[in-house]
This record gives structure tokens, sequence and C-alpha cells, in this order.
């Protein structure tokens, strides 16, 4: 406010100065005034100020002249004599940048004529704004400069002068720049930029701003101009990338070429500033080889194959630098994504093979391991074993198992086995692996020797070497080596007395059993031994069987001639009635056989005969019969040699004589001294057979009391024979008895058995079934049905082995 009031002063004070001045200056009158009056405005009255009359003004012609062709800026109003503005003046048109712009101008007047100079001058009024000679001022500012950096600014220009030209200079607020104003040597101000804070291309290409320049007028006039600052980059900006980590998830074993990521670092900068290239930094030797990256695109790719197992996640440290080499660092992280590559493997830890066979269920026979070199489910792995073995796994602690049986085993079915483990893992798809493992059964003795047979039969020649064997067992022992290793040996017992090591021994390793003496069939036809087989096991385990030796008879007794006296030397003749039709009975040889079967089947033959042709004698019966009708022609005495002969190989035989007397009379007979024998010995025959008859009948008629309790019992007791024979009833039967011995001999020799139960010297005959067809005579003995069946039922009452059939013997006197 103080300065237009203090202008406006001035002003004032410069018409009342001016006023003055045109008074004082007498001679060289002066005007002052300011520039831009309009055409009329009365400067001063200059008839006045030159004292000239204002009366004579108009007569005298008063005009303004200039010198030369000058311009007139002044015209004379003659009634008044007062100056006037005879064109608008411009100050600056006329004197530019001079201080004082003064002109001369004269008056001139006629009659006379008169010249008066005077001088106007024209003052400066503001009517000039300063002004910048260009729109715009351009600046390029390099965006790392300093901040106190100055920059020149152009300076503006006012036409007008003094302090109506240019006094100082504003800026627009900004935040980056400050403005300085500066006064040259001839007082012209101009401006320079300071930078207040550093610029940063990145954040701001380019300022605007508006520079005013204000003149000291009154009122002051201003002028503006734009300032445009371009501010240049400077690689002040590293690239960056676009992740501080990148992050990559990758399955192992990917095709090589397969891209892994791109990365991207973008730099701020300009031109090669912001021209970026990528590497690894720090790679190892096996990563240089895994990866590729390209140093334009930043892509990474695989140059070779990842394995999960052996490294589940990569980083891989790479780096973004601009052409001139600021440079920044990221990190990829390559999560290796596992895959089912890796097949399970199985370790057998440990194995207890051989396994006992008497291993209880349940027994632990080995330690297998599984492992998976994957991971999660390509790494679960599940065993199994094949089925039909008696072994199971049982899991463990983590991937181990235990082998364990399930079942009894048996070396002896199965002694080896083959178990096949398989693994599999949970990947998709599974991979698998098998293993196997062989077993093998150790033995335990638990089998004993078994024999071949249930028990065994020898059959053995009588009369046989010392010596030889007679029969060989055998027994199996499934077991292994010693522990089936079979030894026999003979189980002590008695045989008939005498321990059995006297009758045979074996043979421990072969089983062959060997007659230790000669046996005698008509003492002993039979025996039992007990064998055993016994193992070689600890302990051992053995097993017996019985071996029955049954002794075959050999022909090795000759038939016996019981009646007549085989030495021909008989007292007894036969009585033969002269009245004997043809086919009567006679007489009857009567033998025995000490052996038994085909040895002791008799058969009689006449070998001589005082008449052959009268007599004949039945084969196996020995019955003499007359063959024809008695004649009286017929010698009265007759003798016949008999000869008996058993069926053995080779047969052995027995002759007697028989001597017949055809007569009806006793007394008739007068060489009967001829035929008696010695006295002495008669008589001890005759004590003989007291003495046999006696014990005969004493037998006899014990039999007779058990028979009749039995055939009591059965209400219908039966004659056991029907039929007589003219044979001594003293020679009924004595104490034989059939013993039947093994069944199968009876089957084998297909003829009955004739066995005795005394002595060698016991002398009978034991007949039971003879031939129908040898007894066909009436007056033989004969046996009805119902008495066999009796008998046989009889037979089957009393006790197993024994049995009496009691027939009709014949005794006669055995001669020493
Ligand atoms: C077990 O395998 C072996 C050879 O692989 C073979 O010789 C043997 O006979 C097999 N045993 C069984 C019980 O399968
Ligand atoms: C025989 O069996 C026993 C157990 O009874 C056992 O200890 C031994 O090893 C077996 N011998 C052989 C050769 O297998
Ligand atoms: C075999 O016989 C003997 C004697 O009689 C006996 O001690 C043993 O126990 C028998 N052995 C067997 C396995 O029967």
């Amino acid at each position: 406010m103080d300065f237009p009031t203090f202008s406006v002063s001035i002003q004032m004070f410069g018409f009342v100065f001016f006023v003055l001045m045109a008074h004082i200056a007498n001679g060289d009158v002066s005007y002052s005034f300011p520039e831009e009056m309009k055409r009329g405005s009365v400067i001063g009255n200059i008839a006045k100020d030159l004292g000239l009359d204002v009366s004579r003004l108009s007569s005298r012609k008063a005009r303004i002249d200039t010198e030369g062709n000058r311009k007139q800026y002044c015209d004379i109003n003659p009634n008044t004599g007062e100056l006037t503005v005879a064109e608008k003046i411009d100050r600056e048109a006329l004197c530019g940048k001079k201080s004082a712009c003064v002109i001369k101008q004269e008056l001139v007047l006629e009659n006379p004529l008169e010249l008066h100079r005077f001088i106007i001058n024209i003052q400066d009024i503001n009517d000039n704004s300063p002004q910048f000679t260009e729109y715009v001022i351009e600046i390029e500012i390099q965006e790392s400069a300093d901040k106190g950096s100055r920059y020149l600014l152009d300076e503006a220009h006012d036409a007008d002068i003094g302090v109506n030209s240019v006094q100082s200079y504003t800026l627009q607020n900004n935040e980056h720049f400050l403005l300085n104003v500066l006064t040259r040597d001839n007082e012209r101000k101009y401006g320079e930029l300071v930078l207040n804070k550093e610029l940063d291309r990145e954040q701001q290409k380019e300022v605007n701003l508006i520079l005013t320049a204000v003149d000291g007028g009154t009122p002051p006039r201003s002028g503006t101009v734009a300032i445009h600052v371009t501010v240049l980059d400077a690689n002040d900006n590293a690239p960056v990338f676009s992740q501080a980590v990148y992050k990559v998830s990758l399955p192992e074993n990917s095709a090589v070429d397969t891209l892994v990521v791109t990365v991207t670092a973008t730099d701020a900068d300009e031109g090669q500033n912001g021209e970026v290239t990528y590497a690894f930094s720090h790679l190892s030797e096996k990563n240089r080889q895994l990866f590729f990256l390209d140093v334009r695109s930043g892509e990474i790719k695989l140059a070779g194959l990842l394995d999960y197992e052996e490294e589940s996640s990569i980083e891989l440290a790479i780096q973004a630098k601009d052409v001139p080499g600021l440079a920044s660092y990221s990190t990829v992280l390559i999560d290796v994504v596992d895959v089912n590559d890796n097949a399970p493997i199985i370790i057998i830890k440990s194995l207890n093979s051989p396994v006992p066979e008497n291993a209880s269920p349940g027994t632990e026979v080995g330690i297998i391991n599984v492992q998976d070199r994957d991971s999660e489910n390509n790494g679960q792995v599940r065993c199994s074993i094949q089925q039909n073995v008696p072994f199971k796994l049982v899991p463990s602690i983590k991937n181990y198992y235990s082998l364990v049986t399930t079942g009894e085993l048996d070396r002896e079915l199965v002694s080896d086995y083959n178990i096949t483990i398989t693994a599999t893992d949970e990947g998709t798809p599974p991979l698998s692996s098998t293993k196997n493992i062989h077993f093998t059964v150790a033995d335990v003795n638990d089998n004993p020797p078994v024999f071949k047979e249930q028990n065994y039969r020898a059959h053995l020649q009588e009369n046989n070497k010392p010596g030889s064997s007679i029969c060989s067992v055998s027994a199996t022992d499934p077991d292994w080596r010693q522990n089936g290793t079979v030894v026999y040996s003979l189980l002590p017992s008695d045989v008939n007395g005498a321990p059995v090591s006297s009758f045979l021994s074996i043979n421990g390793d072969t089983g062959v059993i060997h007659a230790v003496r000669s046996f005698d069939y008509e003492q002993m036809e039979s025996f039992k031994v007990l064998v055993s087989a016994r193992d070689n096991g600890s302990p051992p385990l053995s097993s017996n069987v019985t071996v029955t030796v049954l002794i075959m008879d050999e022909n090795d007794n000759t038939p016996q001639i019981l009646y007549p006296s085989p030495d021909g030397n008989s007292f007894m003749t036969e009585m033969v009635p002269k009245a004997a039709q043809a086919g009567s009975l006679v007489s009857k040889v009567i033998a025995v056989d000490a052996d038994s079967g085909q040895n002791a089947w008799l058969s009689y033959h006449i070998i001589k005969a005082s008449d052959p042709g009268l007599f004949t004698i039945g084969v196996h019966s020995g019955e003499i019969r007359t063959q024809r009708d008695l004649s009286e022609s017929d010698s009265m005495k007759q003798n016949l040699i008999v000869s008996v002969r058993d069926n053995g190989q080779p047969s052995l035989s027995a002759t007697c004589a028989l001597y017949l007397l055809i007569s009806d009379n006793l007394a008739e007979v007068p060489e009967l001294k001829d035929v008696s024998h010695d006295e002495s010995s008669s008589k001890l025959t005759f004590y003989l057979i007291i003495a046999l008859v006696s014990v005969s009948t004493f037998f006899l008629t014990f039999i007779i009391i058990i028979l009749a309790v039995r055939f009591c019992r059965r209400r219908k007791p039966r004659l056991l024979f029907d039929g007589a024979v003219a044979i001594p009833s003293a020679f009924l039967p004595p104490n034989y008895a059939e013993v039947e011995g093994a069944g199968t001999l009876r089957s084998a020799y297909n003829y009955d058995t004739y066995l005795t139960t005394g002595s060698r010297t016991s002398d009978f005959k034991f007949v039971r079934s003879y031939n129908e067809g040898t007894l066909t005579a009436d007056v033989t003995l004969k046996k009805t049905p119902s008495a066999v069946d009796d008998l046989e039922g009889l037979d089957a009452d009393m006790s197993d082995s024994f049995q009496v059939i009691l027939m009709v013997s014949l005794f006669c006197h055995i001669s020493s």
C-alpha cells in the first residue's frame, strides 16, 4: 500500500518541479511532462513564460517549428499562448533506454520575426511490463546433480527505465528449486535456479516452473516465463527382481529343456542403464550341469535330470546386472517333487536257517528290513510272502518284519522252503521287488524206525547149517543221518528155556537173521522172537516186530512099523478063516513116521508073497485083504513081506514080514512054535503091552468123560464110531493129540499136519481125514458126517491151537 502512495506523491512533486523549472529557466524555457498524454493536453503557457503579448500572438502568426524535418510534438494556442500536446508521445519509441528524453522545439513569431527556443522533456511512465525473450526456458539437469547446484536463468526485459524497469523475480513454489536473484553491474537484475532437493528421474522426469519478473512502477507490472526442467538419467538404479525368492515345484526326472522358471528384473534407469542381463552367482558344479539360464530372457531350463533322492530342494542364486554394472540378487528355490522311481529294497537282516523241525508255531526265523528311497506314499512299503508256506511276516518296528512260523514243520515232508518276499510301495503306479529266501529244516529225531511188515515169518528147513541166514527184516526211518540210521537187535527172551541168542543172531546193520545152530523139526516146530529196530538219535527211538520162525520138516525119519514087528520075528500070526471070502480084511500093517506131511505120508506095498495074488494091501491103509476066495488048495501058511514107504524126497522105507495061517482052529497050527520066538522077549513085550494098555485105558476114560460131558450138553450124544476093526482093543487111542501149528503151513503143504506132543519115541498114528476112498470096506473104521460135525464143533469149542480127536489107534510091539 505504501508503494502506490509513494509513487503518486513523487509524480505530483515532479509536476510542481517542472512548473518551477519552466519559470526558473528564463531564456531557454523547458517543459517536462509525462509521455502518453492526450492530444491537446496543456503543457504550459509559453507566452507568459516568454513575456509575450498574448493579444498580438495571432497577428504575429505564432507557430511551433522544428529544426530540420523533425517531428512537431507541440502546438500553441494563439489565443491563450498555451502549449498543448500535438500528438501522443511514446518515450520508449522516442528515446529508448536514455535516461533523459529531451527534445528541442522553436517558437516562431513574425512581425517581427522572433525565434524562441524551448525544450520539452518527456518523462517515463510505467507503461511496459517486463518481458522474457522466450516463452519457455529449457533446462536439462542430471538427476545426480548435487544440492546447491545453480542454473542461470534468462533475464526479463522492461522497456521502461528506472524504477519502472525489472526490479525483482519470483519463482513458483516447488519442492526442488529455490530462486536466487542477482544484480549485474548495470543494475539489471537476473535470477538463477538453486537445486534445493535432489532430483530423481525415476520419480519425476521433468519439472515445470513459472518465473515471474516484476518492475518497480506504480502500479507494478510483471511478466512470466515457463521453466521446463528435463531430468537427465543417471545409472542410479540397480535392476530389481520381480520376486525376492522364486519358489518352483518340479517333479524329479522332468525332461531336459523343461522350463523351470523365468526370472525377471526391471531397471528403472533408461537405455543401457536399464538393460538387464541375468546370470547365476555361486553355482555348484553339479547344478551348473543341471541348469541353464538364458542371459537375456531370464529363462531357467533343465539341462539334466533332477533326482529327488539326491537333493529334494535346490537353491540357485541368480544375479541381474545392467550394462554399467549395477547388480542385484535373487534366489530360485526349486522344490523337487518326488516321483515313484525307486523300487523297494528288501534286506535280510538275519536268518536262522536251518530251522529245527520241532520249532513251535510263532518261532522267529528271520528279520527282514525293507527300504524305499522315495518319500511319502511312494516310500510306504507293504511286504508279503506267498501263500501255502507255514511262514508269515509280522510287521515289527518301522520297516522291520519278523518272519515267523505259522505251523508245525516236518522235515520228512518238506525239507526246505523257498520263500518269496514281495515288497510293494504305494506309489502310482506302484513299484515292487521280490527276494527269495531259502530255508532248510533241520532234523529232529521224531520218527521211530518202522518195519516194512507188521510181522515176519521165517521158514527154516530143519537140519540147517549153523550160520545160515534165515530171513531178513528191514525197517526205515525217514529222519536224517544218524537220526534215521537203523540198528537191528534181538530182544532177549527165552525159547524153550534157552536164551534166544543161542538160536538166532541178527546182523545189526543189514537186519539179516542167522541161525546159530541146527534145528530139529521134531523137537521144535516154531518159535517167536522179538526184533527191535533202533535209530541212532539221541535219545534213540525204536520199534519192535515179531519174527515167527517156522521150522520145516525134512524127511529124516524112516517109517516105523508098529505092527507087525518089522524084523519078521513076530510071534503073532494072523489067523485067516478058511471060509474067508474075497475082500475080507485079514490084517493090517500099522506104521508111523516121525516126520510130517509128505514125509509122513506112508504107502504100503507087498514086495514078496508066498502066494502072490492071494492077498492085496491097501496102499494107504495098510489093510491086507484076500483077493479071492480061499480054497483048499491054498497053502495053510502064507508069508508076506510088506514094505512101508514114506513120500519124502528121497523116500525112506521099512519092511516087515507077516505070517498068515489059514485055519479055523489054532490047534491046527502045528508049526506055531516055529513062528513063536524068544520067550523072554515075548514076556517083555507082554509087560509093555500091559503097561501101555493101562495107561491108554486111563487116558481113554478121561477123554470119554470129557466127551460125555460135551455130548450130554448137546443132549444127543453119539457114538464116535460105529464100525469096528479086527484090531485088538488094547490098541485103543494113546495120549496123542494134534497140535495145530501155523495155519499157513497147513495150506502150504496141502495136507494135514501130523504132529506129536511127545518125544520121538512116542509111537502113535494120528489120522484125521483119510480119503474116503482108502477106507471102502464095511469093516473098516468109518466116520459118519455127523460125528465129524460134532468133532468139528468140538474143535471150535476147545482151545485155539489145540484139538483133540481120538481115533482108533493100533498098537503093536516095537521090537528093539
Ligand atoms: C528252491 O530254489 C532252488 C533254486 O532256486 C531250487 O533248487 C530248490 O529246489 C527250490 N526248493 C523248493 C522247496 O522249492
Ligand atoms: C538228530 O536229532 C537231534 C534232536 O533229536 C538233533 O539235535 C540233531 O541235530 C539231529 N541230527 C542230524 C544229523 O540232523
Ligand atoms: C519193545 O519190546 C521191549 C521188550 O518187550 C519193550 O521194553 C519195549 O518197550 C518195546 N518197544 C516198543 C517200541 O514197543
